[in-house]
């Protein structure tokens, strides 16, 4: 058993308190191995920025469990390294089960998401609930999910979104004691969040999305004064990148994702937890198959994983100062 407290890792309660009456998002970045990592904390010090490091399950499986673990407690000392005592939250996304959630609690995690969205109401308020007393005994923070995001990834999938209902949300949160909620407001999993035929297009024929549903994040807001809201499925699917990957060599079709303004818009709010996972695997990919496009002799991974870990830094530095506004709220 490890509290995440010997490791310097915080949970995400201050985090959240300061980011709803700073008006921004804190990031969260999905990873999976060393390059993300460095990206990740290089970026996040050097736009001293908060930063919650997420971990999936097939992330999980992908790099070890010990490995990751450890990578996250090397994750604080880089950071003092480079100069800067960022917070850092070390978090569980989207787990499935109590036992995964207290697995992660034991080996070091600050804070743990139960994913009971595509349950029965009841279940996923007794699942969520039995999350949140194990973990709450150790100080861990914890987020529960109501309405179900469309999209399909390793260990999240769904045909059919449906929106989170304000009308539960109240019930929800006080039934649970949930620490943060993460609602479904139009955003969506994975580089192809919307079908074409949901999307208009604008005068380059490029994807125009139909807009995220504020409307429903006020209500919800109303039900809930204060209460930190979470936005999963947030990448925004650059088209540089996308135009990138499909003029060296790749085949991406039709990817479109949610607008910035409308996610800075969102940081502004109550919301203060927004996830990105895909914009960063589109920079690598962009980077790995321009380097590979460029020189097909290449052969050393440094050779083109750096280059793809540059681009990432890019990237999050980006989404920090422009994207959340969470750029310069450490000191
Ligand atoms: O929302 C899920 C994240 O993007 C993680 O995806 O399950 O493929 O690691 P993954
Ligand atoms: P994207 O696929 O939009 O990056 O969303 C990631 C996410 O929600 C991780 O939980
Ligand atoms: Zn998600």
């Amino acid at each position: 058993m490890v509290n995440y407290k010997d490791l310097g890792l915080v949970n995400t309660r201050e985090m959240f308190a300061k980011a709803i009456e700073g008006k921004y998002a804190v990031p969260a970045f999905n990873f999976n191995n060393m390059e993300q990592m460095q990206a990740i904390i290089s970026a996040c010090v050097e736009a001293g920025s908060p930063v919650i490091l997420q971990v999936s399950s097939g992330a999980r499986k992908y790099a070890n469990q010990t490995l990751l673990r450890y990578m996250a407690q090397g994750a604080v000392e880089y950071a003092k390294e480079l100069g800067k005592n960022i917070p850092i939250a070390l978090h569980l996304d989207h787990g499935n089960s109590f036992e995964l959630c207290k697995s992660c609690i034991d080996m070091g995690f600050s804070s743990v998401m139960i994913d009971g969205s595509h349950l029965p109401y009841d279940e996923n308020v007794a699942l969520t609930k039995q999350v949140v007393e194990y973990a709450h005994q150790f100080d861990v923070t914890v987020e529960g999910e109501l309405g179900v995001l469309a999209g399909v990834e390793d260990e999240v999938s769904a045909e059919v979104a449906h929106y989170t209902r304000p009308e539960e949300v109240v019930d929800f949160v006080t039934k649970t004691g949930v620490d943060s909620l993460a609602i479904s407001i139009g955003t969506s999993h994975g580089a192809n969040k919307f079908k074409p035929e949901q999307c208009t297009r604008n005068e380059d024929g490029i994807l125009v999305p139909p807009p995220l549903r504020f409307d429903i994040l006020a209500e919800i807001e109303k039900q809930i004064p204060g209460f930190p809201i979470v936005l999963h499925g947030s990448s925004s699917v650059p088209q540089e990148y996308v135009k990138i990957i499909n003029e060296n060599g790749g085949a991406l079709k039709d990817a479109v994702g949610i607008p910035e303004e409308q996610l800075r818009k969102a940081a502004e709010s109550a919301v203060c937890k927004i996830n990105i996972d895909s914009d960063g695997r589109l920079a690598m990919t962009a980077a790995v198959r321009t380097v590979f496009n460029q020189n097909p002799a290449e052969f050393d991974p440094r050779k083109y994983l750096g280059p793809a870990r540059d681009e990432l830094k890019k990237l999050y530095m980006h989404k920090c100062v422009n994207v959340l506004g969470s750029a310069g709220k450490v000191e």
